[in-house]
């Protein structure tokens, strides 16, 4: 017996001809009415009898490990599938896409990691392309900053630890009515209709990482893969110095800030007498985070 609370597919928030000429009425329908659909009933079929019928599919995306290992998989990629298609439908509008608003704080962030919008839409482009196969690219938040990433399959950037703000479906199913193979014609369309107010709003509510979940994070100091707070002075000191090696060399020119941050976490660290990162005042690890790109582990980050 399937539970009352069992999830449905969303209506669209708009008809299925509003997104035309960059999106068929046929490919919404196709896309909503079966694709979507297929999740649900598989994902309604995934979680029958565990108890979790009704759970929050965001809950379900960031405890995938919990499940045992024969359901994880019709888990992940069915809860995912409806999941990802859900904030989809809600992320594109009719009459043409919107933007952000100029002096917000969606705007700032994206200038921040892209320098522009146009170069943070290029960019998502890229990814778009450059996933193999199906699977999804995404603009998300680390808490901090946005960054681009993507997915194969179903899989969510929840998983991840990263909020989803936007997202791109790149599965053939997406696009092949319309643009056939031509994924680049359908990711050009597709930005023609973001709705750009909804990334907005999803920005603004995205959570803010805790400190001691920052700690857990995995960094690589010194070759060495080890949680961030359990970095200690002198490896702090030697990848500084390690980095500064590479800095300003064509593509690592970027290398030089981040090399200077791991050289001003040492000194931190001497002055309050740091044994590892962890012994550092909240505030300075946050700060450090930020600067060193202490980010959630991902699959491909672009
Ligand atoms: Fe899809």
């Amino acid at each position: 017996m399937m539970c009352a609370m069992a999830y449905t597919v969303p209506e669209l928030p708009y008809p299925y001809e509003a997104l035309e000429p960059h999106i068929s009425a046929d490919t919404m329908r196709f896309h909503h009415d079966k694709h979507h659909q297929a999740y649900v009933d598989k994902a309604n079929a995934a979680l029958d009898g565990t108890g979790l019928e009704d759970a929050d599919p965001r809950d379900v995306l960031s405890r995938l490990t919990e499940y045992p290992p024969d359901k994880r998989d019709a888990v992940t990629n069915n809860v995912g599938g409806h999941y990802n298609h859900t904030l989809f439908w809600e992320s594109m509008t009719p009459g043409g896409a919107t933007q952000p608003a100029r002096d917000g704080k969606l705007a700032g962030a994206i200038r921040e990691t892209f320098g522009s919008f146009a170069g943070c839409k290029e960019t998502i482009k890229e990814a778009a392309l450059s996933q193999f196969g199906s699977g999804w690219a995404w603009l998300v938040s680390d808490g901090y900053r946005v960054l681009i990433v993507t997915t194969s399959n179903q899989d969510c950037p929840i998983s991840d630890d990263l909020e989803p703000l936007l997202g791109i479906d790149v599965w053939e199913h997406a696009y092949y009515l319309d643009y056939e193979h031509r994924r680049p014609d359908y990711i050009d369309a597709w930005l023609k209709v973001v709705n750009w107010d909804v990334v907005e709003q999803r920005y603004a509510a995205a959570p803010v990482p805790e400190v001691a979940d920052i700690l857990q994070r995995l960094v690589t100091v010194c070759s060495v893969e080890r949680r961030f707070g359990e970095v200690t002075m002198d490896e702090a000191r030697q990848h500084s110095t390690e980095l500064k090696a590479l800095a300003g060399w064509g593509p690592m020119a970027k290398v030089g800030a981040i090399a200077r941050g791991w050289s001003d976490l040492a000194v931190n660290m001497q002055k309050r007498k740091a044994a590892t990162v962890a012994d550092l005042d909240p505030g300075i690890v946050e700060k450090a985070a930020i600067e060193l790109w202490i980010v959630p582990p991902n699959r491909s980050m672009v």
